[in-house]
């Protein structure tokens, strides 16, 4: 059974609902660009009639939205899939779609691995989901990947939570990160007219939603690409515009690129009221010696000057980061730099990696110098430890204080509480009858570095 690439022109209009009282379920492997896809391709389905259903296994269609962002992305899609395998052997009528950025990047492995895959469709054209799966189903498996986007896709989506929505302001990525595949898989940047932007924001306000997150790879390079009637719309522009809808209490975006992140960015953010006091900046490493091998554009000196600046303008910022650990070459001192910046910046929580090399990019031809396993996962543990203590210091500064959460829901660690977020992003379990969606006061009364417990205000 071969894969064939389709080449028609590209049809996204549909005349009517073709599966209903068919189910689907929807498994999605990567980060909130992923997320947001696969909210676009459930909604694609409900509109043909599908309805969602949790367990794969039961489904009469699944789709695995897939990531390539790191090695174990890999693994986990062809677990799934094998798992799959079986379930398709008991039910042959089961259609099995991947998509997504392994997919975008893979195309020809999925089908030499997984021959048993009905639909294989790219980051470019998830749009399309419902017309490969009428092709399929008529004609037998099929492939599409396109090289590149021409504008961002727009579709209905289907939203889980009804209170928060993310909102794609621009897709791809210019940089050159040299451990980086994502330029690869989801191409250059295009971001949405403002205008648009605006409207989708209103639309949700009108729809209940209070809460919007703004995305894109490098969101402070957007609107560079466009000129409206001779005027560049850049991203603190945007933020004020998006802050001026009426009904959107919190505004977050993710993520901008200290190389890129100005001042006017941070003036937006504090003279917008509801752009929330929160900033997620990648470090990546604190050694300019690495950073520079990573095409980071930045040393640690001016990512310090950059944190330096967002805190000075906007009081009590909470400051969040991603660090990969084990880049070829580190060394002992490169890594020691790394803690040094941690040390100083105080992040408030971040994210770690150990390096994994993916294919096609430039980070992986340097084989020579791949760090021993043993002595990434020490530094991987080190560099842990040191963010845990002090993720559990600025915590814990927090008791006693009273703030503002937007309640998600029950609480996954403790049934007799919900969750919620403050404007700075901290997790917080509270007992409370407030539902979901709503905002509830809440003071501050134990902490640990991942989250803390509050009572009623
Ligand atoms: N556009 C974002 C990054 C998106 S990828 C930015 O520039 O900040 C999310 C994170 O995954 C990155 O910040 C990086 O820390 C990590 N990452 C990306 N490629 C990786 C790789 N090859 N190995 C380990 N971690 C990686
Ligand atoms: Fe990857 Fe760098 Fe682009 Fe982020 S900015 S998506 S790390 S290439
Ligand atoms: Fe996101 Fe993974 Fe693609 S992190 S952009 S889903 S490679």
């Amino acid at each position: 059974m071969s894969l064939i690439q389709l080449d028609e022109p590209r049809v996204r209009e549909r005349r009517r609902p073709t599966r209903s009282g068919r189910t689907y379920a929807i498994r999605t492997f990567g980060c909130q660009m992923n997320v947001h896809d696969s909210e676009g391709i459930a909604g694609l389905l409900e509109a043909d009639g599908m309805k969602r259903i949790a367990e794969p296994e039961n489904a009469d269609l699944v789709v695995l939205n897939t990531c390539c962002i790191r090695e174990n992305a890999d693994q986990k899609l062809y677990g799934t899939l094998g798992m799959l395998k079986k379930a398709k052997d008991q039910r042959p009528g089961m259609l099995i779609a991947v998509g997504g950025c392994l997919a975008q990047k893979d195309e020809d492995i999925i089908q030499e691995r997984a021959p048993w895959v009905d639909v294989v469709f790219g980051t470019h054209n998830f749009d399309r989901v419902v017309s490969l799966l009428d092709y399929a189903e008529e004609w037998g498996p099929v492939m599409e990947i396109l090289e590149e986007s021409t504008e961002v896709a727009v579709v209905p989506v289907k939203r889980d939570v009804a209170h928060s929505a993310w909102v794609t302001i621009m897709i791809g990525c210019n940089n050159a990160c040299t451990f980086c595949i994502v330029p690869a898989v989801r191409g250059g940047e295009i971001s949405r007219r403002p205008g648009d932007i605006v409207r989708e924001v209103e639309s949700l306000s009108a729809d209940g939603v209070v809460e919007v997150t703004l995305l894109g790879q490098n969101v402070n390079s957007y609107g560079r690409d466009l000129e409206l009637n001779g005027h560049k719309t850049l991203f603190a522009e945007l933020l004020r515009q998006v802050g001026a809808v009426e009904g959107i209490e919190r505004i977050r975006y993710t993520s901008p690129h200290p190389k890129d992140f100005r001042e006017d960015v941070a003036v937006a953010m504090a003279e917008t009221p509801a752009v929330c006091e929160q900033l997620h900046l990648p470090l990546q490493s604190g050694s300019d010696r690495i950073l520079a091998a990573m095409h980071r554009g930045y040393n640690a000196e001016r990512f310090l000057a950059k944190v330096e600046l967002a805190r000075r303008l906007i009081p009590n910022l909470a400051l969040s980061t991603d660090i990969i650990v084990g880049f070829p070459g580190e060394t002992e001192e490169d890594f020691q730099h790394t803690l040094d910046v941690v040390e100083q910046a105080r992040f408030d929580s971040a994210f770690t990696f150990i390096y994994s090399p993916r294919p096609g990019t430039a980070a992986a031809e340097l084989v020579d110098d791949f760090i021993d396993k043993d002595v990434v996962h020490d530094r991987y543990q080190r560099l842990g430890e040191l963010q845990h203590s002090i993720g559990l210091e600025t915590n814990r500064a927090l008791i006693g204080q009273t703030v503002e959460l937007l309640i998600d829901g029950p609480s996954k660690k403790d049934p007799e509480r919900k969750s919620g977020r403050t404007r700075t992003n901290k997790l917080v379990h509270l007992k409370t009858e407030q539902p979901a969606g709503s905002f509830a006061d809440a003071r501050l009364v134990e902490a640990t570095p991942y989250f803390l417990l509050g009572e009623p205000a």
